[in-house]
């Protein structure tokens, strides 16, 4: 049996890949800040639900993310996979309590910061992996640094793809510097979930209306991610882009440079 971490499994994909591990007989610890949801979550897992649990945690800020780090290891000490399906999908100029954008903080600052307190629970399984959903992003994305990390003013359009590809700057910088362990990225796809919610009241309708039409099933959508947190022969690091397909992969070859920068930046302000 296998012990998994999910932030973002209160709902949406990583339910639905909650979901899926619980049938293959493994155990899930959830991560969400919906308390409510987490409860619905728990409760529609029926005899399985004595093999999930669900922790209310804001990972927004520096605060939030120890905070669920101490939760999380107060119960348990080791991980075979975490699995971040964490998000938000907002064009406005908001900020947390640490003045960052929460698209910035939620798409991968805390993907980077959880991690990282987790890695002494995941260097105690033989092959951890580590797992993050994003949209689809080309590989070839610049970051601009200049910008790092506030982000100000945010503009959606311009820093939605730099935010992203942070991840798979993450991803290999795990693969560097962590050698039993697997780190890759997701592409999502387009699933109808709960993703939409912080967005103007016309583009959920018209995602309504062109749902049946273009949206991935979340059983799709959450394919890739299960794969990878339950399979030990893919290299580190990877960047699934298809929805659905395991086998089309590709390697995450990224400048080593920006990698570099941009896990000092992560470095210097989560402390982790
Ligand atoms: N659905 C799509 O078409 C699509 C497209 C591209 C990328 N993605 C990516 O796929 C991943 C899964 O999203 P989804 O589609 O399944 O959407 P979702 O159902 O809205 O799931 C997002 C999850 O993130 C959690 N979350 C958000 N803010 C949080 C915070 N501050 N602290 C803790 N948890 C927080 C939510 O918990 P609460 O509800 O409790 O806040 C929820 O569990 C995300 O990374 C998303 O960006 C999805």
């Amino acid at each position: 049996m296998q012990s998994i971490l999910i932030s973002g499994g209160n709902s949406g994909i990583g339910l639905q890949a909650a979901r899926e591990f619980l049938a293959r007989g493994h155990r899930v610890t959830l991560l969400g800040r919906d308390a409510r949801k987490g409860e619905k979550a728990l409760a529609s897992l029926a005899d399985a639900r004595d093999r999930a649990s669900f922790h209310a945690v804001d990972l927004s800020t520096h605060a939030g993310v120890r905070d669920a780090a101490q939760q999380v290891l107060a119960v348990h000490d080791r991980f075979d996979a975490v699995l971040h399906s964490t998000g938000v999908f907002t064009s406005k100029d908001i900020r947390t309590t640490d003045g960052l954008h929460p698209f910035f903080t939620v798409n991968y600052l805390s993907r980077y910061h959880l991690t990282q307190l987790m890695l002494p629970a995941l260097r105690r399984a033989e092959r951890p992996r580590v797992v993050m959903m994003t949209a689809k992003v080309p590989l070839s994305t610049p970051v601009d640094l200049s910008v790092f990390p506030r982000l100000e003013p945010f503009d959606f359009t311009r820093m939605r793809l730099p935010v992203q590809v942070a991840n798979h700057h993450y991803a290999a910088h795990l693969a560097d510097t962590e050698p039993s362990l697997l780190a890759g990225v997701v592409n999502a796809g387009a699933a109808r979930t709960d993703i939409l919610r912080m967005t103007p009241w016309y583009v959920r309708t018209m995602a309504k209306a062109a749902g049946p039409v273009f949206f991935d099933s979340l059983e799709t959508s959450a394919h890739n991610v299960v794969e990878a947190c339950l399979r030990q022969d893919w290299p580190a690091a990877t960047y699934w882009d298809k929805p659905g397909d395991f086998d089309r992969r590709m390697p995450i070859d990224l400048d080593k440079a920006t990698t570099g920068q941009l896990m000092t930046v992560s470095r210097d302000i989560t402390g982790a």
